[in-house]
Formats: C-alpha cells, sequence, structure tokens
C-alpha cells in the first residue's frame, strides 16, 4: 500500500495543526504532496514554524490561520481562506480540540459549552462550510476521535461525551455527504501525555501502558500515518468508519 499516493497538489486543512498530533498530520500530508492550511488558537509560533518549514521545502504550500473554534462564521471565514489561497480543497482534518477533567459535583455550564462548541460544534461546522469544495474534488473529512469516546474515562464525562458525539457525527456526515465525500475518524489510543493541568504523574502513565497488548505508547505519525491513508485512493471505498490506532488498547 502506497499511503501518499494521491497527495500531490491536493490541498488540506488541519484544525489545531501547529503543535503535537496536529503538526504531525500536517507534516506528513505536506510530505505527501499537499499544501496545508494550518490552523492554530494560541500557539502562533509553532504553526508559523511549521509554516515556514513548509513553504522553505516547497514555496506557497503552507498558509497559517488563526481561530477560535466552534462558531459558524470562524468556519466559513477559514475553508474561504484555503480557497482564496488555492482556489481548490481537498480534505479537511479536525484535530484540534479541548481536553480537561470535569469531576462530578465541579460540571458547570461553561465548561459543557466549551468542550461541546471545540470538539463537536467546530467540526460540524467546518464540515457544513467545507462540503461544497470538497464534493468537487470528492474529497474527504478526516475527524480525530478517541478511544474514550466508547467507554469513559473516570472524571471526563464531559470530554468522552463530545467525543461520543463526534463519533457518531462522523457516522452521520459519512451518510449526508455519500457518494461524493467519504467521512471518517482515527481514535488514537495512549499517543502524547496531555501538558499543563491534566498531566499524569509517573505513576499513572505505568499504569495506562500496562493496559496496552503492544506494551508502548504509539508515535504522533501513526495517527498521521492513519490519516493521510483514510485520504488517499486505497481507501476510496471506506467511508463512515473510526479506526482505532491504539496498540490494541480497545481489545
Ligand atoms: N494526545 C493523545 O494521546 C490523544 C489521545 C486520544 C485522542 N487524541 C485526540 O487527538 C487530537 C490531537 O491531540 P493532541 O493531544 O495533539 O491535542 P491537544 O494538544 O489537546 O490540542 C490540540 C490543539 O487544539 C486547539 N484547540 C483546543 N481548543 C480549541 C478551540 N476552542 N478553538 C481552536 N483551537 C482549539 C489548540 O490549539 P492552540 O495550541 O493553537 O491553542 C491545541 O493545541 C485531539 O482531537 C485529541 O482529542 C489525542
Amino acid at each position: 500500500m502506497n499511503c501518499s499516493e494521491g497527495g500531490e497538489g491536493r490541498v488540506a486543512i488541519v484544525t489545531g495543526g501547529g503543535v503535537r498530533i496536529g503538526a504531525a498530520i500536517v507534516a506528513r500530508l505536506h510530505a505527501d504532496g499537499y499544501r496545508v492550511l494550518i490552523h492554530y488558537r494560541k500557539s502562533l509560533k509553532q504553526a508559523q514554524a511549521l509554516a515556514d518549514q513548509c513553504n522553505a521545502a516547497r514555496a506557497g504550500s503552507a498558509i497559517t490561520f488563526a481561530a477560535e473554534l466552534g462558531r459558524i462564521e470562524a468556519a466559513e471565514t477559514m475553508v474561504k481562506a484555503a480557497l482564496d489561497q488555492w482556489q481548490r480543497l481537498d480534505l479537511l482534518v479536525n484535530s484540534a480540540s479541548g481536553f480537561y477533567p470535569t469531576p462530578i459535583g465541579d460540571i458547570s455550564e461553561d465548561t459543557v459549552a466549551q468542550l461541546f462548541s471545540s470538539n463537536f460544534s467546530a467540526p460540524l461546522f467546518l464540515s457544513q462550510a467545507a462540503w461544497p469544495a470538497l464534493r468537487e474534488q470528492s474529497g474527504s473529512i478526516v475527524n480525530i476521535v478517541d478511544i474514550y469516546s466508547e467507554s469513559p474515562l473516570k472524571d471526563h464525562i464531559v470530554y468522552c461525551s463530545t467525543k461520543a458525539a463526534l463519533r457518531l457525527l462522523t457516522k452521520s456526515l459519512a451518510l449526508e455527504f455519500a457518494p461524493s465525500v467519504n467521512v471518517n475518524g482515527v481514535s488514537p489510543g495512549a499517543i502524547l501525555w496531555p501538558e499543563g493541568a491534566s498531566s499524569l504523574s509517573d505513576e499513572k502513565q505505568q499504569e495506562l501502558l500496562a493496559k496496552i497488548p503492544l506494551a508502548r505508547k504509539g508515535e504522533t505519525t501513526d495517527i498521521a500515518g492513519m490519516v493521510a491513508f483514510l485520504a488517499s485512493p486505497a481507501a476510496g471505498y471506506v467511508t463512515g468508519q473510526i479506526i482505532p490506532v491504539d496498540g490494541g488498547r480497545s481489545l
């Protein structure tokens, strides 16, 4: 199988593309020949550095776009920015996501609204805005879901529920957008430990690793490779599927 098949000249939007898994997706798609709109919210420096790197390799192959996601206007403006730049759109990757604990007793209206806004409304509104352009290219959408969309992570009721909603959104959009646009999801297992307030102790990390049959964390490139595959002609007959990339954790 050649995962890079078909990337030449195509255009992709990657949300949360400046850092971590999103940045690995940008790097992989760009290496496959895509031109890339790198969306970011706060990670301006990282997103710009990545765009500079892409443009040094191929002039005019990357732009950055800043937005707080979850509103229709931001979604429409982002799609328009890619179309203004390159006059086509082949792939939308929804990777940006909020992730933090919401222990019972401490769940507020604000945290529910925030997490649903970034993890559900953003992919929905972006897909809606991108659909006409994607349809012209027989393009694809890939949503980054989570293995915790199927079985809950303790103290993360709201996050898990948003990803469960994203899971069904992926299948619903696959039905709505067929036969012209394929919509799939990738469910990462443990790839990068959370940072900041959500970070895990060494003990907790070891506990999680012990539950993975392949006995190690995955790499960001494992997720990027699956995204590239789902967007390639090799996966042309695949739609509405959510593929776990989790070292067997969900077994
Ligand atoms: N890390 C893992 O092991 C793992 C495991 C399972 C699933 N996943 C999924 O894989 C994807 C990438 O994971 P990650 O750990 O690399 O992501 P992350 O660091 O948690 O977040 C990615 C980016 O999303 C952007 N973002 C968050 N809320 C936003 C909002 N309201 N508006 C606009 N942008 C927003 C942020 O961009 P700025 O930095 O620019 O603000 C952030 O850097 C996510 O969908 C995540 O749920 C990851």
